[in-house]
């Protein structure tokens, strides 16, 4: 089983290549398999700033793509004293792609803590809902 550490350090990596020159808000994401294998994601903005994807989203899609599903913890570093958390629209994708795992927060200063999403997205709306 990957360590948070090594995680973390996945992350961090991925986020050197973020591309980010409108905000200059680097992030990176770690997504660990059941499978023990790290997808990472960074966040792409575009000029049309809405259509910015962040770093979480960026992950869980490349690993959709990759055709691996099933998940047990994504990690979030940012260059922040105070840990970066997911914004609500990658809360919401966490949830139906990954469902209650541990969101690992960290930053460039060594410091990072863990939540259950079900913790950060309380009362979600999700698929068994729409029957
Ligand atoms: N961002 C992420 O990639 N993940 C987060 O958890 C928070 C925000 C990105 C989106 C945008 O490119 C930049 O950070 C500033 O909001």
């Amino acid at each position: 089983m990957k360590s948070n550490q090594e995680l973390i350090e996945a992350a961090t990596a991925a986020r050197e290549n973020a591309h980010a020159p409108f905000s200059h808000f680097k992030v990176g994401a770690a997504l660990l398999t059941t499978g023990d294998e790290i997808v990472t994601g960074c966040n792409v903005e575009n000029a049309s700033y809405g259509l910015t994807l962040c770093a979480e989203r960026v992950a869980i899609f490349k690993a959709i793509s990759e055709n691996k599903k099933d998940f047990t913890k994504i990690c979030v570093v940012a260059d922040t004293d105070a840990l970066t958390p997911p914004c609500g629209a990658c809360r919401q994708i966490i949830w139906e792609f990954c469902g209650d795992v541990e969101v690992l927060m960290a930053n460039l200063h060594g410091e990072g803590e863990t939540f259950q999403m079900s913790e950060l997205l309380p009362k979600a709306f999700d698929a068994k809902f729409l029957k």
